[in-house]
């Protein structure tokens, strides 16, 4: 029995970085991507994949729509959904007014169960497909966020937050119950279906060198895992992490120490590293989350591009929500272009879909099995809509370029651009549904 299924539209997807490589991007205006068992056969020209078909393949028509890879947020907090958009002056005081009370809820598996469930389908709202995801201190919140991701059939990572000291008692583990319960549910997570562990130190100020120590190890025991935390997102968060690692050389160097630098590791914000930093990112294969609605609303920084160029960083874009002020990474690509454009930096739409698709792909070691149309990767891709409203539609028919085109859709578009997600070849989210 054949499950060959085939979408007609216009295709989008990167095979290079276009920052660093002409070429960078395939464009079929009149394209054809081909399905099989949930896997990329073909992508290309219509006028040449057509004849390939079987005689009874059934082809769904999007045509008018572009079809890309579903997007990729490298980091984001499920259990912060309900407290998005809470007014804190800055990092610190938000942490302790909304975002512990908000965490402490998700010992009871039920109600993690419902907010994981509800935050699932918004990622899917907004064209997301994989993400990597912060769940709280409790068990029970990696085993409801896994459990509404499985039912998908959807590639995510996420994993228990690292936390025992700094914080309210009732969200404290210790080094040595953090550290086994992160390993059991490695055992239990880790390359089962589609889902993917990562271990997760909430960030220096909260673990003690003990918890760091045996971070460490569970990262160099377990190297297909990955590492996410947060890392110079604030000047008062740096002070502090100075103060309670004297002798680290910088923030960043904290989590060297502990040989948490290394591929699959994930650094959100990176605002405020120095070129020492960048380059030992570049050269341990660490890899930035540029998180531009969260630094913006809680007025962290801007974060820098160019000296994240020279060095040759790997870049990827992610919403931070509940810091972050939504869930869709066109509108993340907005504010992402405005942060670069303060800081001098000119970013192509082209760049901003490549961070979102293959550019996170390669910075969680993905690329082959999600972020383009290569043949034989896992078919998670988006339909989206360059008419979805009355002003897109206007901009987008007068648009000269693919350049401009994917510009407006960045600019302007929201979840209301995506007219539908796909997961392994199956269909997730249709919009208006
Ligand atoms: N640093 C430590 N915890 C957090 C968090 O939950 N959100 C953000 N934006 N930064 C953090
Ligand atoms: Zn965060």
């Amino acid at each position: 029995m054949t499950t060959l299924k085939a979408f007609r539209a216009s295709i989008l997807h990167f095979t290079a970085d276009p920052a660093f490589h002409t070429g960078a991007h395939a464009w079929h205006e009149d394209g054809l991507l081909v399905i099989n068992d949930g896997h990329v056969l073909a992508a290309g020209d219509y006028a040449l994949l057509k004849d390939t078909l079987p005689p009874d393949t059934q082809v769904r028509d999007y045509r008018g729509k572009i079809i890309m890879p579903g997007f990729i947020d490298t980091h984001i907090h499920y259990p912060q959904t309900d407290m998005i958009a809470s007014p804190a002056p800055g990092l610190l005081p938000w942490l302790d007014t909304y975002t512990f009370p908000t965490e402490r809820q998700f010992n009871d598996q039920a109600h993690a169960g419902e907010v994981a469930d509800f935050f699932v389908r918004e990622l899917l709202r907004c064209g997301t497909t994989t993400a990597m995801v912060y769940c709280t201190v409790h068990p029970e919140s990696v085993d409801a966020f896994f459990d509404a991701a499985e039912a998908r059939n959807l590639r995510m990572a996420a994993g228990k937050v690292m936390m025992d000291r700094h914080c309210p008692g009732f969200l404290q583990d210790t080094a040595e119950t953090g550290a086994r319960e992160s390993e059991e549910l490695i055992h239990r997570w880790h390359n089962k279906g589609r889902n993917m562990y990562a271990l997760t130190p909430r960030f220096a100020p909260t673990s003690t060198e003990e918890q760091m120590y045996m971070c460490g190890e569970l990262a160099r025991a377990y190297p297909d895992t990955y590492v996410q935390t947060h890392v110079a997102e604030n000047t008062d968060e740096v002070a502090w992490v100075k103060s309670l690692f004297p002798e680290a050389r910088s923030y960043l160097d904290v989590y060297d120490k502990y040989g948490l630098l290394r591929p699959r590791s994930m650094y959100a914000h990176c605002i405020w590293l120095d070129n020492e930093d960048r380059a030992r990112m570049a050269a341990t294969g660490a890899a930035v989350s540029m998180c531009a609605t969260s630094n913006l609303f809680l007025g962290s920084g801007l974060f820098d591009f160019a000296a994240a160029d020279l060095h040759k960083v790997a870049l990827s874009l992610a919403t931070d929500v509940g810091g972050g002020t939504s869930f869709s990474m066109l509108q993340t690509m907005n504010e992402t272009y405005k942060v670069a454009r303060m800081g001098g930096t000119y970013l192509p739409a082209l760049r901003m879909f490549y961070m979102a698709t293959l550019g996170g792909a390669r910075s969680m070691q993905l690329d082959g099995k999600v972020g383009n149309f290569t043949a034989g990767a896992e078919a998670d891709f988006i339909v989206l809509d360059p008419k979805a409203t009355p002003l897109l539609e206007r901009r987008t028919t007068r648009c000269d370029s693919l350049d401009e085109l994917m510009f407006a859709l960045a600019l302007l578009g929201d979840d209301r651009a995506i007219a539908a997600t796909y997961a392994a070849g199956v269909q997730v989210h249709q919009r208006g549904e």
